[in-house]
């Protein structure tokens, strides 16, 4: 598959060709250095999750179902930190949000995407929100169906993961759903058999991880081992700009109209924009 990668020094490894063309529509396969980096060793992360606010650990028991009602979701029991250390028996999932709080990983974020932004591509230029999560998650845990609204790097550093990922078209995810997810709305999705025969399925390796291009769906299973993964995300004008004009056909939709798609016409799309940052820009004037 990948034919002229560039310079394997590199944290990140892509084929050019591969990311010119797929980044953003498709998931490919990517390549790292960062398996054995010390950062991700667990004793550090232990020192990570004492360092994040309470707010940015999250976990739940791991055994869950790929359709998995987020208010059913249930406890471990256990403290984040007692998570961690059991992790191999204890059956969990847990995910640390924004890691770059901590600068060594924020250091590592900023690297990898120096990497990300020299491929070039126009959607991935001028990156102004830059996110990391850590997932630490026991033998054979699922992680639901569910959609995130970032350009995603899924990096696979302990462990096997398979990651089946879906188009983000509108034959297994209507507008509706994309609407109200982008007005808050939890990221789990209503799982239907009969789209899993439109997933490709990634199997994650140390030193392998695949991108998943915004609201592409996808589910998560672990292997037979402990697995850490490191998620590298990213947002830019194009997709901020796409959540806002979904906002605001929500607002529309609620009002008893029926929006045009995002995407299905330049002009409209482009006059919602517009119209939501004067009013944002309104509220904030008079709010001071
Ligand atoms: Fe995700």
């Amino acid at each position: 598959m990948t034919a002229a990668l560039s310079t394997p020094t590199t944290l990140l490894e892509f084929d050019p060709t591969e990311f010119a063309r797929e980044f953003g529509q498709r998931p490919f396969r990517v390549r790292h250095h960062l398996a054995d980096h010390p950062l991700f060793q667990l004793d550090r992360i232990l020192q990570l999750a004492q360092f994040l606010p309470e707010d940015r650990v999250e976990y739940n028991a791991g055994d869950l179902s790929v359709n998995m009602d987020p208010a059913q979701t249930p406890r471990n029991g256990l403290s984040a930190q007692e998570t961690i250390r059991r992790i191999a028996e204890c059956r969990s999932w847990l995910v640390l949000k924004n890691v770059e709080q901590d600068p060594e990983y924020g250091d590592l974020l900023n690297r990898c995407l120096a990497v990300v932004e020299q491929q070039g591509h126009p959607d991935a230029q001028r990156i102004d929100l830059r996110e990391a999560f850590l997932f630490v998650s026991s033998p054979g845990s699922i992680t639901p169906y569910h959609i995130d609204p970032e350009w995603n790097f899924l990096l696979q550093i302990r462990g096997t993961k398979f990651i089946y990922v879906f188009p983000s078209d509108r034959s297994i995810l209507s507008e509706e759903e994309l609407e109200r997810f982008f007005s808050g709305a939890h990221r789990n999705l209503v799982f239907k058999e009969e789209y899993q025969q439109q997933a490709r399925l990634f199997e994650l390796t140390p030193g392998e991880g695949v991108h998943v291009p915004v609201t592409a769906p996808h589910w998560v299973k672990n292997g037979d081992e402990v697995s850490i993964s490191f998620s590298i995300t990213f947002q830019t004008r194009v997709s901020e700009r796409r959540g806002i004009i979904y906002r605001v056909n929500h607002a529309l939709r609620q009002r008893g109209w029926k929006p045009t798609p995002v995407g299905n016409s330049g002009w409209r799309d482009e006059l919602k924009y517009f119209g939501y940052r004067v009013v944002r820009r309104l509220r904030r004037f008079w709010s001071r």
